[in-house]
């Protein structure tokens, strides 16, 4: 393969011929020179292309017109040592062949554009270094969280994106349906439906996890979920990928050892491989962001229960929007207290069984249950987890108690009627370790192509 802009950098200069291949950023033009940015995407530093406006012949000089900001070409030339600041090699150009122009509208022209804009423009904006960056960095985290747990002897499980059950039984699933409605009632008869039944796009491949963690011991899901969340906020899509490891034999401290484990190997991970990416985080969206990385990774986690949670936050010198009282759902903003309370990590168990999803393991106190989230200082909750309800009996009460059919769940109980085990699991959201590790605010610009509410493209 052709070497990129990115290896080029990193080779010193003798002389020798090469071919580079791109997209203009810049171009600056004199009497006796032009100068060419040449970016190719493969690493945030663009390449300086030099025509000699003196020597080079007619059909050079007529590309140099062609190669506005946003054109794409391919320059041959010499690499040669660079004395221009900034750069160690640049390319004095002997012939360029010019792919595609583009005109004066190119809406990425050298000025700082706003996310908002670069939103409206998703298909053109993993051009601008900013979003280019991301989906590197993007990248390097799905390659450590394989990495990690191929490592650590974790099977990779596919679980389907159409489902029937709904795993975190909060009601926020977008229907799956080929059927025309109904136009006298405006209803649906799912014995017609394409699966003779109600199905639904998957909030969490969690429940499908748990019948391979059960079989064949320590496994992880990555992929898709949806969720049809009314809420429009920074941390929340309605589409959005997510990494839930599943343990067999583990209980909810094993649990909280890996999810601690395995967060500090991602972060280590993006640190040593997207040096140039983080550096550029760090200078220019969220100040201190490799500090932030660094800490949480020299750090232990702080383990409390979310009773000791409660009574922290009813002693806070601070005023929430939302009051404090046992029993209420932890709020972001009650999160970041947390955290900031004990300059780190945290890891906050045993919740009130009301607010938590039906399958988290009952203590014997009878109101609280073995789940888990993990908060980060800056975000809140980056982790959701828990121990797995073991107890058929127990679990069979719940999922009445909730209100679902325990005959739609036969198979989940199933599993706790022949060889059950204490297991457990968690699940982390893919685009909010994106949002940590790179400091971006919204979440909308740490996906390529974000879906939330009333915002749909391509
Ligand atoms: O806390 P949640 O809802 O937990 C589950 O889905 C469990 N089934 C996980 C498990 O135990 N296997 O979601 C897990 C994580 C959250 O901590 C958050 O990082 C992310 O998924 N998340 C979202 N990310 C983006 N947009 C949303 N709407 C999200 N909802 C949850
Ligand atoms: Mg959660």
């Amino acid at each position: 393969m052709e070497k990129r802009i990115k290896e080029i950098l990193q080779t010193p200069a003798t002389g020798q011929e090469i071919t580079v291949k791109g997209w203009v950023r810049t171009k600056r033009d004199s009497k006796s020179v032009c100068f060419i940015a040449l970016n190719d995407g493969s690493c945030m530093n663009n390449i300086q292309i030099i025509i000699d406006k003196e020597t080079a012949n007619n059909t050079l000089l007529d590309t140099i017109n062609k190669l506005n900001t946003g054109a794409s070409c391919a320059v041959s030339g010499i690499l040669v040592e660079s004395l221009g600041q900034g750069q160690t090699v640049e390319v004095q150009a002997t012939d360029i062949t010019v792919y595609g122009e583009a005109p004066d509208d190119y809406p990425l022209q050298k000025k700082r554009h706003s996310f908002e804009f670069l939103r409206d423009i998703a298909h053109l904006r993993p051009r601008s270094n900013t979003f280019a960056a991301v989906a590197r960095v993007r990248n390097a985290m799905a390659y450590a969280i394989h990495k990690y747990f191929q490592e650590n002897g974790f099977l990779y499980v596919n679980t389907p994106i159409i489902t029937e059950s709904d795993c975190e039984g909060a009601g926020e699933m977008f229907q799956v349906t080929t059927l025309p409605i109904d136009k006298i009632t405006g209803e649906l008869d799912y014995t017609k439906d394409f699966f003779g039944k109600k199905a639904s796009l998957t909030v969490s491949g969690q429940l499908c996890g748990e019948t391979y963690a059960t079989a064949l011991g320590n496994i992880y899901t990555f992929g898709p979920t949806f969720r049809a969340e009314n809420s429009n906020t920074t941390k929340h899509l309605a589409e959005f990928w997510m990494i839930e490891p599943e343990m067999a034999f583990c209980d909810l401290d094993l649990n909280i050892d890996i999810a601690e484990s395995f967060l500090k190997y991602v972060f280590q991970y993006v640190l040593d491989n997207c040096q140039e990416d983080m550096e550029f985080f760090d200078s220019r969206i969220e100040k201190g962001v490799i500090k932030k990385l660094q800490d949480v990774i020299n750090s232990t986690f702080k383990r409390i229960t979310y009773t000791e949670a409660i009574s922290i936050l009813e002693n806070a010198d601070e005023e929430f929007q939302f009051p404090v009282s046992w029993g209420i759902d932890l709020q972001t903003e009650h999160e970041k207290y947390i955290t900031k309370h004990f300059n780190g990590a945290v890891a906050v168990t045993d919740y009130p069984k009301d607010i938590k999803a039906f399958y988290m393991k009952l203590n014997d106190d009878g109101k609280t249950v073995r789940g888990v989230d993990v908060l980060v200082p800056r975000l809140g909750e980056i982790i959701g987890g828990a121990q797995r309800e073991d107890d058929y009996d127990t679990l069979y009460k719940k999922i009445v108690d909730v209100g679902l059919n325990p005959e739609e769940y036969y198979w989940y109980l199933d599993l706790r009627k022949y060889g059950t085990v204490p297991h457990s699991g968690f699940g982390l959201g893919f685009a909010r370790l994106i949002m940590y590790v790179t400091g971006m605010e919204n979440i909308r610009d740490v996906i390529p192509f974000p879906r939330t509410t009333k915002n749909l493209k391509f």
